[in-house]
């Protein structure tokens, strides 16, 4: 177990390079199994949740080349069984995204249930309900999930929430079912559209990805294909926010402005300028007194749940009281009791957590990762408060942020990371 000391630095100055987006390249990594020709895919971020994905295509026979070097992998080969073994799908929940092309190509799936996580109970009866419409047979026994199926065929799948998770799985399945079919409340994110771009590349037949209504023509087989994955939003949000919460002046490079407009807009809300600079957002916070807002966490194009920690953080620091509402996780608000011992003093209602301005600043305290947004939000934090902020089971954050403190300390934060002794696991 290893966790970051954070120091408190001055403002962050300079420019920082997003990567790719780790949801992005999940299930596009997922969706290579249904072929057997070689995916080559760039801008691949080196990350703990890419690395499982790896290893799940690997024990499923395919052959992965990881190049990260030049953040590219390669992906070949069949696969050869049908089972995911539950020590990777425990390690992460995204390995359910290998369902719905595992059965499409191979006819059968066998994977444990990804079960409950720290931000809620994360059910996926939306995945399963899709799948079966396409004609799988699904049964769930204890813990294992084990689907089915000769032939899929397309049908019209309407989802009870936008999931993004599901809608993938079901557009994969889609892509090799007979006939057409139909995903109605299906959610738009722009991840979704990557993937969406990803499977046309193979041959896919797929129409209107990033609305709420995706139509997927089935084909009989996809071929191989190169990929440039989309650059990662959430990033791009982390890395504007710890420009604001520094009260600094960053260049954040390698982003889609589209694709982080609510960040964008709440922290104009809250006093910060915030201009397009060619293939980057400039943030700049500077000598600024920011303010309070109000947040509500919606599926996209509303501003995302995983940014709500980070801007929670933010919102610790400006003047006035601000509320943060999350309407798409049942749990997200282990991070305020987190902040709280750093001097936040968050109240948490359900779903609505309201937020104290800075009457007085943060202090460092020894916290603990909650999850991955979360314990970004703490480093945010670490980055303002007064004195030292130890910040535990950082290996959270690695699952989702590539070369997180190396990119902050070149901006001129001081993080440090120690391997913690005490914490082994
Ligand atoms: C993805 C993202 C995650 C992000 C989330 C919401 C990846 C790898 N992860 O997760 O970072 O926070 O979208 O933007 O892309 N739900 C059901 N039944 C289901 C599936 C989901 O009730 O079968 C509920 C969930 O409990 C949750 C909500 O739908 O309350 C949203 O979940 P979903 O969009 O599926 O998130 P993920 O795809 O797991």
């Amino acid at each position: 177990m290893a966790k970051f000391i954070v120091e408190k630095a001055g403002p962050l100055h300079g420019e920082v390079v997003i990567s790719g987006a780790k949801n992005a390249v999940l299930p596009i990594l997922a969706a290579t199994v249904l072929t057997d020709e070689i995916c080559t895919i760039y801008d691949v971020p080196r990350l703990r949740d890419v690395d499982v994905m790896c290893r799940i295509l690997r024990s499923l026979g395919k052959t992965v080349e990881e190049d990260y070097g030049n953040h590219t992998v390669i992906v070949s080969g069949s696969v050869n069984t049908s089972t995911i073994p539950y020590e990777l799908v425990k390690k992460m929940r995204a390995s359910f995204f290998v369902m719905g092309p595992l059965v499409a190509k191979t006819g059968a799936a066998n994977i444990a249930q990804p079960g409950g996580c720290s931000i809620g109970s994360r059910p996926i009866d939306l995945h399963i309900k899709g799948l079966r419409k396409l004609g799988a047979k699904v049964v769930i026994e204890e813990s294992l999930v084990d689907a089915s199926a000769q032939q899929l065929t397309g049908d019209l799948v309407y989802l009870d929430f936008p999931s993004v998770g599901a809608t993938e799985n079901i557009m994969m399945a889609a892509a090799l079912a007979k006939g057409t079919s139909i995903i109605e409340n299906a959610a738009e994110e722009p991840e979704i559209v990557d993937l969406a771009n990803f499977l046309n590349k193979m041959g896919a037949k797929i129409k209107g990805a990033g609305t709420d209504s995706i139509r997927i023509e089935g084909v009989e087989s996809l071929h191989g294909t190169k990929h440039t994955v989309i650059p990662d939003r959430i990033e791009t949000g982390t890395f504007m926010v710890a420009a604001a919460i520094s009260r600094g002046n960053v260049l954040v490079r390698n982003c889609v402005s589209d694709h982080v407009r609510p960040v964008i807009a709440k922290l104009i809300e809250c006093g910060a300028s915030v201009s397009e600079e060619g293939d980057g957002i400039r943030v700049n916070a500077e000598g600024m007194h920011l303010k309070a807002t109000s947040v509500k966490t919606m599926p996209y194009p509303g501003f995302p749940t995983d940014m709500q920690a980070p801007f929670m953080a933010l919102l610790t620091t400006v003047e006035g009281t601000s509320t943060v509402n999350e309407t798409v996780f049942e749990n997200r608000f282990m991070h305020a009791d987190e902040l709280s011992r750093m001097g936040a003093n968050i109240r948490v209602d359900g779903r609505t957590a309201t937020v104290p301005g800075d009457k007085r600043p943060l202090t460092g305290a020894k916290v603990v990762s909650t999850d991955l947004r979360g314990g970004a939000a703490l480093v945010l934090a670490g980055l303002v408060a007064e004195g030292t902020t130890e910040v535990g089971e950082i290996y959270h954050i690695e699952r989702g942020y590539e070369r997180f403190k190396e990119k902050l300390n070149q901006l001129g934060a001081k993080v440090i990371r120690v391997e913690d002794p005490q914490n082994d696991q």
